[in-house]
């Protein structure tokens, strides 16, 4: 049995959500895509902003691009109180349950989008209780908060 299916989504239009319960560290699907080289990555304007979020990183010499609708793992929506985790296993990339996720949640992960000019073009629509307001990964979420007290 598939361990997640395709359904409309709360946070933005199409997600993917856990079609039994899944335990934690269970690798739930595989992040597909196309192997090119760091060196490829690097010139290649496509991918030239921080926000590339279909791109992996899988090791000093390769990334994978996941821009290809094969990649279901694409519909994955960030949230910051994720309960998934994508990483590189060899030269594939999996997403895995980092908690127990119920039948029916969403899957999510942490996009890891940096802090920098452009961060509040991408507001966050997750939901979860410790939102910060913009898809931002974990590390940067401070500053944003910080911000707020400040005004
Ligand atoms: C990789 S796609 C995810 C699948 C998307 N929901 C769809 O149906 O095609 C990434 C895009 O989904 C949206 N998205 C993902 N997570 C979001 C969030 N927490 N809040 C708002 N939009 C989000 C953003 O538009 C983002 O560029
Ligand atoms: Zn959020």
């Amino acid at each position: 049995m598939k361990l997640y299916k395709i359904k409309k989504s709360l946070i933005d239009k199409r997600g993917l959500y856990a079609n039994c319960d899944i335990k934690e560290g269970t690798k739930i699907i595989e992040y597909k895509g196309k192997i090119i080289s760091v060196r490829q990555s690097e010139i290649d304007p496509k991918f030239d902003n921080d926000k590339a979020i279909y791109l992996f990183n899988i090791n000093k010499r390769y990334d994978l691009d996941g821009n290809f609708k094969y990649n279901i793992a694409r519909l994955i929506n960030h949230s910051c109180d994720p309960n998934c985790e994508v990483y590189g296993v060899g030269l594939k990339v999996w997403v895995y349950a980092i908690r127990n996720i119920n039948k029916n949640e969403e899957l999510s992960y942490d996009y890891g989008f940096s802090y920098d000019k452009d961060f509040k073009k991408y507001p966050c629509k997750c939901g979860s209780k410790n939102c910060a307001g913009y898809i931002l990964r974990e590390g940067s979420r401070w500053r944003i908060k910080k911000k707020t007290k400040s005004k």
